[in-house]
């Protein structure tokens, strides 16, 4: 079977960038921000970015590359006869569990957008209120969430996949610039100080070994990292494009995409007097606020949860094409059969997520609702665990030549960094993950 390739250079960084920038930094780095001390976590997510995500990117890249293919058939023709292609099967997993909550998610992000339409968002006060009896209701949040599920399935069904990258190259800009405006309204609201303070002050204090853990998993939660996806991707990629610049610009893009996101979000949870420590609800509970209180509001309303969704749906499209195409390439479904399987059996896991914020909500796993615990599975132990494996992969079962080779074109660039990315990928990475691990397990 002939596969695609992506036509131009931008073609290729669009859809890692539209992968990568989604709900993890709107949504979710401000929550996680506020309820794991601010600050700090900012420090420790941000030297996590380029020491360890960096490499484990730049790994993906070279093992998609040099396979061409889909990140279980990737292993099985780097690694014959091997258990490595697990690694792969791991990663396909980890993506039907982050996609059954983030499609929830972008249920919630459906109903904003609906009540922006309506000019919804006028109460000064309440939006707490209002937020917690939507996402608690049995029957609403389903359907919006069966709403931008389906909206997912129908781009990979239709193929008009690329037609969305696209619109992404024009709607990520347009994203920026929205989150700006906002963010340097919410700079100038009162009391924005002290949420400036919070995220740019480190109380080390609050730093304990959750709390490294979780920057470890958003980190690699937000670059859509452990679970194949950049492997995906960089398998479509020609011979001639620079992995390592490819890497440092999505990975630079979505930074400043989660920075901005936090300085929109928290200065409003000090202005408004809520709390950082809200958890998942966080971003829907304080924008209400900051555009009921803001002059045009309501259109920047409009504009904002637009953008949001198409951000969240180029990253639901990345996590359902791992799934589609494991089971086109490795179960030989037909395009067409994976997605209705697939699409069911989130439908499924997706309802019970929803349901788990209000009938469902006393059903625990290991202490938390279902919602988080899939939110948890992923990020502290799905993706660290394929991302350790992907490290030791490339840094101790690939050769080095070859992955010089993939790194600097057979010779065509010059790479001057290779003996710290090896040494990154061979001692650093998995040292460190597995550290954090023991660390988080009590050994020290
Ligand atoms: N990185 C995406 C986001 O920030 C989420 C995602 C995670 C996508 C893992 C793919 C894989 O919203």
């Amino acid at each position: 079977m002939k596969r695609d390739s992506f036509g131009s250079r931008l073609g290729a960084l669009m859809a890692l960038i539209g992968s990568a920038v989604g709900l993890g930094n709107l949504w979710k780095f401000p929550y996680m921000a506020g309820s794991n001390g601010g600050a700090a976590f900012i420090l420790i997510y941000i030297a996590f970015l380029f020491m360890l995500c960096l490499p484990l990117m730049i790994s993906e890249f070279i093992i998609g590359r040099r396979s061409q293919s889909n990140p279980v058939g990737a292993f099985r023709k780097l690694a014959p006869g091997t258990k490595w292609y697990f690694t792969g099967v791991l990663g396909v997993i980890g993506a039907f569990v982050i996609l059954s909550f983030y499609s929830v998610v972008g249920g919630w992000a459906v109903k904003y957008f609906i009540t922006s339409l309506q000019f919804g968002f006028t109460s000064a006060t309440g939006a707490e209120a209002e937020f917690n009896s939507f996402v608690s209701s049995p029957v609403l949040p389903v359907v919006m969430h069966i709403i931008f599920l389906g909206a997912t399935v129908a781009v990979l069904w239709t193929g008009v996949k690329d037609g969305i990258e696209k619109y992404s190259k024009i709607l990520m800009p347009l994203l920026f610039l929205l989150v700006l405006v906002l963010a340097i309204y919410a700079l100038n609201l009162p009391n924005a100080r002290m949420g400036i303070d919070f995220m740019i002050k480190p109380d080390w204090s609050k730093v304990n070994s959750s709390v490294i853990l979780n920057a470890l998993g958003q980190g690699l939660f937000s670059l859509s990292l452990g679970m194949g996806i950049a492997i995906t991707y960089s398998s479509y990629m020609n011979k001639t494009e620079n992995l390592f610049r490819i890497a440092i610009v999505t990975l630079v893009m979505d930074l400043i995409f989660a920075l901005l996101a936090g300085f929109m979000i928290l200065p409003a949870v000090f202005a408004f007097g809520f709390e950082p420590t809200q958890g998942p609800g966080l971003l829907f509970i304080v924008l209400p606020e900051v555009f009921a209180s803001m002059p045009g509001g309501g259109i920047f309303a409009i504009m904002f949860f637009i953008i949001l969704l198409v951000a969240a749906l180029t990253s639901a499209i990345s996590l359902l094409e791992v799934i589609v195409s494991y089971l086109i390439e490795e179960k030989k479904l037909s395009r067409h059969r994976a997605l209705v399987y697939s699409g069911i059996a989130l439908v499924i896991t997706g309802s019970l997520c929803s349901l788990s914020q209000g009938i469902l909500s006393d059903f625990k796993i290991f202490g938390n609702n279902i919602f988080d615990f899939f939110d948890k599975l992923s990020s502290t132990y799905i993706m660290p665990i394929g991302a350790f494996f992907i490290a030791i992969f490339v840094g101790w079962k690939m050769k080095r030549k070859h992955v010089n080779e993939e790194l600097d074109n057979n010779g065509l660039l010059k790479i001057r960094l290779f003996n710290l990315f090896w040494f990154l990928v061979r001692y650093f990475v998995p040292l460190a993950i597995v550290v954090i691990f023991l660390n988080m397990l009590g050994i020290f």
